[in-house]
């Protein structure tokens, strides 16, 4: 990355803020101050079973336990004649109602599905996108374009995402799909919400420039637009216009300077305004008048076409090479849709102008932001933003003019970014590393749905359908209701991501116990992440009992200065605590940052096992997983440092350790939300947080090893930083600190489960020796 890049990134062209705007529903999920009640724990898990239990009883009749694909109502399916197979589509669509949605609960602590618990595997097949056999089903798009041509489009509205025929069907989807149906509500809910507040006002941070309102004005219009087409009531045409006209500073308040009012100087947010024009202008195509739509386009031309053509034929445009990042998919994105909106209606040629290199520039850089792993390669909270962009510029392109142009076939290994997505989100919450950008609005992980039908990946569709964002018209039109199954149902517990720029690995007990074991670890490359990433190779986090207790501390402040500057080892963002070595879960040597140009390599191995088609599981007890590291090429003053984190006990206990031959002071750190109590030994500590316990115990301690706990601060010998850091209020971090030396630390994890349960010692075991079977 260029000396120049960097430059633009510290002049605010790629920052913003995290704020906590009460306009925002789609806030980064994290802890909830409430728990989930026991009536949700317990009271809805049982009546499902029952009614699953009574539905296949009594619809469907008796069959045998076993799961197959065939299982239910598809096994009546294929071969039958009409009228058979239509009373199968009804006894399936009944089934589906009465089973309803499968998590019971996604207002959890920490806004996770909650799902019943349960071994009646009737309701649970494998992921299944069903052939059409029943009325359930889109109909096909009559459009059939010539010749895929990104200037000619089909000729009815609605053109984007969602084509007339889709609206008109579905209201009967929508009767026969438990899915579809809440989404619809909720949909119907936030519209009502919205069009009770203010238009969104005008708030340039300087940092984030004006991204949270231009993504909040794109989440509003289309619930907006939504709504107005499923009740044909104009009174949400006009809330939709209110909030259009405020955009273009013709509301009842000032909407920024009168030369920019979309900021063009932070192009994702005048992206995000030019599609919920575009969204506007062709969703409500037939409800504007003349007038109205000759100004939505002179608004639209001004302050988003024409700026964004001045972005792709000068320098301005840098992220038109930006292959490592949302900005390139959200921009062309933006400039894309609403450029289809308008076409033909527009006569300045702007559209066209832009159209025929928005699309060609996504696929070469947009479309290859995803490793040949499926890691998207700035964070695991910043795939939201990309991968919402390309879907959305994808489903547009493909309900307007009929073809993708590469953008899905473009780079083939992007399918495996919704496998990705799943590893990554642990039983609590995201392996959040690095930083988490800013609120998400109109980006949710939506693009699951879509991609699940667009790369025949059912189970990317049936683990998004249960999230708390799921509720999103794109989701409406995106979501296929033929979908069966359980995403879980044959879903391996673990996964590993070999990408030299990633190189990481998620190891868990469970897809469907929010009180699961989940443990991951990354190491990878620490430059090539477009400054979002930390100095963290060797970084860990840990979930067990509903919550985290390894965790991260998240973004910096992104209106300190130079926070995008971290090329060189002395870089300013280097220096902030919340991105230091020191700040990671991991081994600081010397009390420095590790080498940004680490190269680490990794070995791991699994068990390989499954989760089947029930939401309990009882994983065999040598069923295990491990990721190991040699990072000593992260660190200055150290021979050798190797890392590995292993499941233990059916997958019940961890063990993390660590190797280290070191020149200088040694030392591990864990940051943790828990309170932390050292036994009187200091080789053992009892973590306690959200009423559970988690005992950790050195085994085998080197001479002189013990437990400290410091606050979550830097140490006094560092530099000081250019502002002063974030408090990182309520954590502790764990500390084992030793002279110089060569020692094996080994630290184990016993979370408390209820009921009794045998924890093991495990034997001492080189790292160079692990196997599967090593800690027998
Ligand atoms: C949408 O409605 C859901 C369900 O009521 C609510 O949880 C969510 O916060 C709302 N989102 C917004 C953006 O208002
Ligand atoms: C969508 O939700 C609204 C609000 O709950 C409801 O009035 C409407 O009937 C729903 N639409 C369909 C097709 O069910
Ligand atoms: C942003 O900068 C403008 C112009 O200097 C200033 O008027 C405004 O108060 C600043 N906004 C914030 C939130 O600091
Ligand atoms: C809205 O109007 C369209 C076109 O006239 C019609 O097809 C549709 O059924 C109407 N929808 C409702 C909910 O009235
Ligand atoms: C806003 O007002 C300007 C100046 O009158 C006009 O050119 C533009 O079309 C208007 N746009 C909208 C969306 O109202
Ligand atoms: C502490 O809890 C907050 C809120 O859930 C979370 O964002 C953060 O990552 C946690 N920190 C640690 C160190 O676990
Ligand atoms: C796990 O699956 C991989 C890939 O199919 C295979 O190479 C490996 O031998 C399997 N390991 C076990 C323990 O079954």
């Amino acid at each position: 990355m260029s000396a120049s890049y960097d430059n633009l990134n510290g002049q605010n062209h790629n920052s913003y803020t995290e704020r906590n705007d009460e306009n925002s529903g789609f806030i980064t999920p994290a802890r909830r101050s409430k728990g989930t009640s026991n009536w949700i724990k317990i009271g809805i898990p049982l009546l499902i079973v029952v009614i699953v239990a009574a539905v296949v009883g009594g619809v469907v009749g008796s069959r045998h336990k076993s799961h197959s694909s065939s299982s239910s109502a598809a096994a009546l399916s294929p071969s039958q004649s009409a009228a058979s197979a239509s009373a199968a589509a009804s006894v399936a669509a009944s089934q589906k109602l009465a089973i309803g949605r499968f998590a019971t609960a996604t207002n959890s602590f920490y806004m996770m599905p909650v799902y019943p618990s349960t071994t009646d595997s009737a309701a649970f097949g494998s992921p299944t996108l069903a052939a059409s056999s029943n009325q359930n089903s889109w109909p096909a798009d009559s459009f059939t374009p010539s010749k895929p041509d990104v200037l000619t489009v089909r000729t009815d509205r609605p053109r984007l995402i969602a084509p007339a025929f889709k609206w008109a069907a579905l209201p009967s989807l929508i009767a026969n799909d438990p899915y579809l149906q809440g989404w619809n509500a909720t949909i119907f809910g936030n519209a009502t919400a919205y069009k009770a507040l203010s238009p969104v006002a005008y708030f340039n941070d300087n940092s984030s420039g004006i991204l949270d309102n231009a993504r909040a004005i794109k989440e509003r219009i289309k619930a907006l637009a939504y709504v107005y087409r499923m009740t044909n009531d104009t009174s949400w045409v006009d809330r939709a216009w209110e909030e259009i006209q405020n955009a273009a500073g013709n509301g009842t308040v000032d909407f920024g300077p009168a030369d920019d009012r979309w900021n063009s100087g932070h192009f994702l947010d005048t992206a995000e305004i030019s599609a919920a024009y575009g969204i506007a202008y062709d969703w409500l195509y037939d409800l504007w008048t003349p007038s109205q739509k000759s100004m939505i386009i002179s608004t639209l031309l001004k302050y988003g076409l024409q700026p964004g053509l001045n972005q792709v034929t000068t320098s301005a445009g840098w992220w038109r090479t930006n292959t490592q990042g949302n900005w390139n998919c959200v921009c062309n994105s933006g400039l894309t849709i609403a450029s289809l909106a308008v076409l033909g209606d527009d006569k300045s040629g702007v559209p066209e102008q832009l159209l025929q290199t928005t699309v060609d520039n996504a696929v070469e850089n947009c479309a290859q932001a995803v490793s040949d792993d499926g890691t998207w390669a700035e964070t695991a909270n910043y795939w939201y933003f990309g991968t919402t962009g390309h879907a959305e510029m994808t489903a547009a392109l493909l309900s307007a003019t009929g073809s993708d142009y590469g953008l899905l076939s473009g780079n083939t290994n992007f399918a495996k970014t919704g496998d990705f997505h799943m590893y990554v989100t642990g039983a609590t919450s995201l392996f959040n590393y690095g930083d988490h950008g800013p609120n998400k609005y109109s980006s949710t992980a939506n693009s699951m749905i879509f991609y699940a039908s667009q790369y025949n990946q059912p189970q990317y569709a049936l683990f998004q359908r249960d999230q708390w964002d799921a509720a999103d018209p794109w989701s409406m039109f995106w979501y296929d209701p033929r979908l069966s199954g359980a995403f879980w149902d044959g879903k391996p517990l673990d996964h590993f991501f070999d990408n030299d720029l990633d190189q990481w690995g998620s190891m868990r007990s469970s897809w469907t116990d929010i009180n699961a074991l989940y443990v991951a670890m990354k190491a990878g490359k620490l430059l090539g992440h477009q400054n979002h990433n930390d100095l963290d190779v060797g970084d860990f986090v840990l979930d067990a009992l509903g919550t985290r207790w390894a965790g991260e501390l998240g973004s910096g402040d992104y209106n300190s200065p130079n926070y995008f500057v971290g090329e060189t080892q002395t870089s300013p963002r280097w220096q902030y605590y919340r991105k230091m070595t020191e700040g990671q879960n991991t081994i600081v040597i010397n009390k420095a940052n590790q080498n940004v140009n680490a190269a680490p390599t990794v070995n791991h191995d699994t068990s390989n096992t499954t989760q089947g088609p029930t939401t309990v599981l009882e994983v065999d007890q040598d069923s295990t997983a491990y990721f190991t590291t040699d990072m000593s090429s992260a660190y200055f003053d150290a021979t050798s440092v190797k890392r590995g984190i292993r499941l233990l006990n059916g997958r019940k206990q961890v063990l993390l350790q660590d190797e280290v031959t070191a020149s200088q002071e040694v030392m591990w750190r864990m940051h943790t939300n828990a309170t932390v109590s050292i036994d009187s030994g200091g080789t053992s500590a009892t973590l306690t947080l959200d009423g559970q316990t988690m005992k950790v115990a050195m085994l085998n301690p080197p001479s002189g090893a013990a437990f400290t706990t410091s606050k979550a601060v830097r140490f006094d010998s560092d530099p000081t930083p250019p502002i002063p850091d974030q408090d990182n209020p309520g954590v502790t971090v764990l500390i084992i600190d030793l002279p110089a030396g060569t020692y094996t630390l080994e630290v184990l994890f016993n979370p408390q489960w209820p009921g009794s349960v045998n924890y093991v010692t495990p034997p001492s075991v080189a790292l160079d020796q692990w196997s599967l079977t090593s800690h027998n």
